[in-house]
């Protein structure tokens, strides 16, 4: 444990919004995702996730459906002029400016606006060389305030693992509702609980090694094919969604916030429509990213069923994450969860063959869904606490 400095030598900004990445004012976005980057690595082993600038960046241009307000911590000099861009490690992160303020800590709150008007998203995350000096604490009871102004009342944070502790451990920590464990000994664990924060699910991380071995694919494809019967016929395309189909997956994106569970968590479901869809298609395409889909067509209706996708970044082909799978109710039990999956590893084999695992996270209840990915060789890979509070019930880390 560190002693805290007398005097902060950082401070608290609001980052400009840039033009471009290029522009001198996106340094907070490159030490931002500097920073991510370097906190991945150490807290987690892999920084496959950790946000890029331009993820950033087009979430900020993107507020269509989830409002961002964003603070960044600085490192002073002791002039009282900000540091100059330089990483952790003393390298000087890729894009940021010289003599750019250096960004030792991150703290964003998203604002739903479509739905769930109630929820306040908060992430904090500190440099692991800056943690415990009040850095967090400070963050966190910024973005405390900006909720209660903006009027919302429920509190919402995940913690990322990068190890699920075994079951006799004495930090392992269950939520009430529902199966996981998460180590309340993590800063993020100590940090969350400190501010009042609840653990409600614990939600596994699995990944799968690529590629697959044989015809493992193949023949689960198969096998469900025949499960499923001439009833449904399956649709694989990559961004965009075709027009005759956008409507209806709206429809099966809402279903699935409807139906996911979400063990003690005061969530509404989401509302999606067509319009929706193209905004994150469009997010996609300006942050270089792509969408692999299956869906399945229920023939004598010609409605949707169920739909399955894979996102990814195109300057990284090296992984891939599992997004959105959902069968409407009416149709389950007739495979097409595992069908839609198998035919789209397949495609994405053929589309994406650099690739080397792809990511998924579902909440340790969501049975029927671990057992599809168990099954297809998903293997645990730690996962993310999520944690949950009444806003007003919400304890100040700086006022002691
Ligand atoms: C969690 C995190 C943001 C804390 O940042 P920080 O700047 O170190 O936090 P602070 O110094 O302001 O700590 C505030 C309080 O949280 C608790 N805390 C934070 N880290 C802790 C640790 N490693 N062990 C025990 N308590 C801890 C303490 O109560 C601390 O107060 P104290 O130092 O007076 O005892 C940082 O560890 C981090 O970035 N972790 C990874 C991302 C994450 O999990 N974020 C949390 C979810 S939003």
């Amino acid at each position: 444990m560190t002693t805290p400095p007398a005097t902060p030598t950082w401070r608290i900004v609001e980052p400009p919004m840039p033009a471009s990445l290029e522009d001198p004012d996106a340094w907070a976005y490159h030490g931002v995702a500097a920073l991510e980057r370097t906190a991945a690595l150490a807290d987690l082993g892999h920084d496959d996730f950790a946000p890029r600038a331009v993820d950033l960046l087009v979430a900020a241009r993107h507020q269509e459906h989830l409002r961002r307000y964003r603070l960044v911590a600085v490192e002073e000099r002791a002039d009282g002029a900000p540091a100059d861009g330089a990483t952790a490690d003393g390298a000087t992160a890729e894009g940021v400016p010289d003599g750019a303020p250096r960004v030792v800590g991150y703290g964003s709150l998203s604002l739903p606006v479509t739905d769930n008007r109630h929820l306040a998203v908060v992430r904090v995350v500190v440099l692991p060389s800056h943690r415990r000096r009040g850095i967090g604490a400070a963050l966190a009871d910024r973005l405390r305030r900006v909720a209660l102004t903006e009027g919302r009342s429920t509190l919402f944070a995940e913690v990322e693992f990068a190890v699920e502790p075994a079951e006799d451990a004495l930090d392992a920590l269950t939520p009430r509702e529902g199966d996981g464990r998460v180590s309340a000994d993590l800063p993020g664990m100590r940090f969350a609980r400190r501010a009042g924060l609840g653990l409600e699910i614990v939600a596994r991380r699995s990944v799968l090694d690529l590629p697959l071995p044989g015809d493992v694919v193949e023949r689960f494809a198969a096998e469900a094919a025949a499960r499923a019967g001439a009833d449904y016929r399956v649709h694989t395309w990559q961004d965009p969604v075709p027009e005759a189909w956008a409507a209806q997956l709206a429809a099966l994106e809402q279903r699935l916030s409807e139906d996911e569970p979400n063990g003690g968590l005061v969530l509404e479901a989401e509302r999606w429509d067509a319009a929706r869809i193209r905004v994150e298609e469009a997010k996609r395409s300006e942050s270089g990213q792509g969408a692999l889909f299956t869906v399945a067509e229920h023939v004598p209706t010609g409605t949707l069923a169920g739909m399955t996708m894979l996102v990814y970044s195109h300057d990284r082909p090296e992984i891939t994450e599992q997004d959105s799978t959902v069968v409407l109710p009416e149709h389950r039990g007739h495979r097409l969860g595992m069908l839609l999956k198998a035919v789209n590893l397949r495609e994405h084999a053929r589309v994406r063959p650099a690739t080397r695992r792809i990511s998924t996270w579902n909440n340790e209840t969501n049975a029927p869904m671990l057992a599809i990915n168990d099954a297809l060789g998903f293997r645990p890979a730690g996962g993310s606490a999520e944690l949950q509070a009444p806003l007003a019930d919400v304890v100040p880390l700086t006022e002691r």
